[in-house]
């Protein structure tokens, strides 16, 4: 699979919890299906944080979704449609993900996927890759648009 040159990028500081929430938010708010993006940090770098702010956008529900550590997927649905919650942690080997299906949710869900690069880089050409990192006591949240994404980046 080939993968574009980034386009555009962006970086937002996250000062606390609740602003990797907020950010969550306002991406969720302008997920749509077919969209795909990739949560990357290392462990408690705020990736499950900024999905659970998505998927309360995406739901309309604010409940504390269970994090997809074991069972590597979770769905929701919303006005939108379907939105998966992936976390490839414990994936031993790419392609145990085609099994989850994740090939047909990368083109008719909105996917959120914790540690994409278990994945060994076959990942959708068009895709949102957020990598979050400390910063301070805080974190900070490089956006990097790839195809598509790149008219979208600014709105969030
Ligand atoms: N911007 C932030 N500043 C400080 N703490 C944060 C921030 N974002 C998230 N956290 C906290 O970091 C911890 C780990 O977050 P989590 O989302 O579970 O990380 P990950 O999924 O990357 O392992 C949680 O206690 C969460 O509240
Ligand atoms: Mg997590």
């Amino acid at each position: 699979m080939s993968i574009a040159a980034a386009t555009d990028s962006r970086e937002i500081v996250l000062p606390d919890a609740a602003a990797t929430l907020a950010l969550g938010r306002r991406l969720g708010e302008r997920l749509g299906a077919g969209d795909v993006v990739c949560l990357s940090g290392n462990l408690g770098a705020g990736k499950t944080t900024l999905a659970r702010g998505a998927i309360a956008a995406w739901t309309g529900r604010d409940e504390e979704a269970p994090s997809p550590t074991y069972t590597l997927v979770q769905t929701y649905e919303g006005g939108k449609g379907e939105l998966w919650h992936v976390d490839l942690y414990r994936l031993k080997q790419p392609d145990d993900a085609w099994e989850l299906g994740l090939e047909d949710a990368f083109a008719e869900a909105a996917c959120l996927i914790e540690w994409p690069e278990r994945l060994g880089g076959r990942l959708p050409r068009n895709r949102l890759d957020i990598a979050l990192t400390p910063h301070g006591e805080g974190r900070s949240a490089a956006l990097t648009a790839h195809g598509a994404w790149s008219t979208k980046l600014g709105s969030i």
